[in-house]
């Protein structure tokens, strides 16, 4: 039998982590989050000092990243010389440096081939981007997650601040994923935007538990056992 993917996309803060974590957990489905691997790129760029604003540099230099996959406690864990990176990828700085990294075309073939191999490992929850439009367009179950930029950012924040990797202003927060969302929006490449076919689902108002059943209703009725 072939893999099952649910597809969620959407804008930084939307609740897209929350969401796929969730719902996999509930369905048995192995959460994949696709972001992290473009963080892991940018990451390796800076650690080597390659110019993230420099794409041919950063194009040439992707082709050697090497990043090994395992199914572990209900996702898809991420290995770099069998290290997972942890919080050293979701730093203010990674942040910043992430979004003209995901502008690189090898860089994205290289991502999209990777995410596509992961259906050998069983059904999927992908979060990400361009996972509705350009990775697994097919899918019959593709969600596009939205929230006002005043909710994505305090609730950026929050996360931030629980896991100890920065105490910034929400206004910093939101101004810094608003230049994130323009810069993802707008690129050549598999920009961010709703799919043909996608549910928007804005999170605005809703409780995680809402949006969560909400995914779930929406899933093709044999979807929802994980079986
Ligand atoms: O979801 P996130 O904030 O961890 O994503 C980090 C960056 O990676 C963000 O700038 C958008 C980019 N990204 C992308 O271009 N395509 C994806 N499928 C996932 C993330």
């Amino acid at each position: 039998m072939t893999s099952r993917v649910i597809a969620i996309d959407g804008p930084s803060g939307a609740g897209k982590s929350s969401v796929s974590k969730r719902v996999g957990e509930q369905l048995g489905y192995l959460h994949v989050d696709s972001g992290a691997l473009y963080r892991i790129m940018t990451w390796q760029c800076l650690v080597n000092g390659i110019d993230t604003a420099n794409p041919d540099a950063v194009a040439a230099f992707a082709e050697q990243v090497t990043v090994d996959f395992s199914p572990c406690d209900g996702k898809i864990a991420f290995y770099v010389n069998g290290v997972e990176p942890g919080h050293a990828i979701r730093t203010p700085e990674i942040n910043k440096h992430t979004s003209p990294v995901a502008t690189v075309k090898a860089v994205r073939d290289r991502i999209t081939e990777w995410l596509r191999d992961m259906t050998r490992f069983g059904n999927l929850i992908v979060e990400g981007r361009d996972i509705t439009t350009a990775v697994f367009p097919e899918s019959p179950a593709r969600f596009y997650l939205v929230a006002s930029p005043e909710a994505r950012a305090e609730r950026r924040r929050l996360e931030e601040v629980q896991k100890g990797i920065a105490n910034q202003s929400v206004e910093d927060v939101k101004k810094s994923l608003l230049a994130r969302d323009a810069i993802d929006s707008s690129r050549k490449h598999a920009p961010l935007r709703k799919a043909d076919g996608a549910l928007e689902i804005d999170s605005t108002f809703m409780t995680l538990e809402e949006v969560i059943q909400t995914v779930i209703n929406a899933l093709p009725a044999d979807w929802r056992t994980g079986l």
